[in-house]
């Protein structure tokens, strides 16, 4: 079942869950660039879920990445972290509370070594570390002194994922961490997406273009449209066919 955009631009309502939320959007609105992007999100998302963001592009699947990052400000609504008001937190802040962000390139630093990439997202209390970084990622221990600069678009990917792994998240979310790789890594990355969620306990929220391969791994879809959520469904009540109607 689909929830169309309503003419009055309000979003539809969040349903009720019998968690609590991890992440609750509330009427979030952002602008970019000054132009209105979000439009009024409100979006739950409970521990332990893994929930998929679709959308055409332009659609603000970034923007609401990093509205929630705390790196774009919300000029109205609120965001709840763990229950606590990270609207107009600073983006460390959000870091620290369990918030970790692949970006949509370059989550990585090129002139430096992939051991000293990780070192970047490090933090000494977390459960993840270097041993879990390089138990996901075999080839990056091997590779660990050389440039990340100097790798393959594949190997690149598995450094930023690492980078943002390394803070221990609760929440994970990774923003169209497969464009542009071949299907065999694709596959790897939504393999490592499904580990985290599965493994780790980690929170995930992705943002894919692949509509088949959202709804392998994820177990609820959103999609958002001109700024609002048009979609939230378990993976379990859309098609692929649903879901290419509404982008
Ligand atoms: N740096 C920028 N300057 C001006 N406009 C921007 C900038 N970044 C994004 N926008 C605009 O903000 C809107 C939302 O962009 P956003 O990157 O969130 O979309 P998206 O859904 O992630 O798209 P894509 O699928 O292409 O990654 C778009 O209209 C885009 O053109
Ligand atoms: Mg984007």
């Amino acid at each position: 079942m689909s929830t169309s955009v309503p003419d009055s631009g309000v979003a539809p309502a969040a349903r009720p869950s019998s968690t609590p939320a991890l992440l609750r959007l509330d009427g979030v609105h952002a602008e970019v660039a000054g132009q209105p992007v979000l439009r009024g999100i409100t979006l739950d998302v409970a521990e332990g879920e893994f929930v998929a963001v679709l959308g055409h592009n332009g659609a603000g699947k970034s923007t609401l990445l990093r509205t929630v990052l705390g790196l774009v400000p919300v000029r109205r609504g609120q965001v709840r972290f763990s229950g606590d008001d990270i609207t107009r937190s600073p983006t460390p802040q959000i870091v620290r509370k369990g918030v970790s962000l692949v970006p949509q390139q370059r989550g990585y630093f090129e002139n430096l070594s992939v051991a000293d990439n990780l070192a970047f997202g490090a933090r000494t209390d977390g459960r993840i570390g270097l041993d879990e970084i390089y138990e996901l990622f075999p080839i990056l221990r091997e590779r660990r002194g050389q440039l990340v600069g100097t790798m393959s678009g594949g190997q690149r990917q598995m450094v930023a994922i690492s980078i943002a792994l390394m803070s221990s998240p609760r929440l994970l979310m990774l923003d169209e961490p497969s464009v542009g790789l071949q299907p065999n890594l694709v596959a790897r990355v939504m393999e490592v997406a499904t580990q985290v969620n599965t493994e780790f306990g980690i929170t995930v929220i992705l943002v894919e273009q692949n509509i088949e391969k959202v709804l392998q791994v994820a177990r609820r879809v959103v999609v958002i449209n001109q700024g609002l959520v048009q979609l939230d469904e378990p993976v379990a009540e859309v098609t692929a066919d649903h879901i290419w109607q509404l982008l």
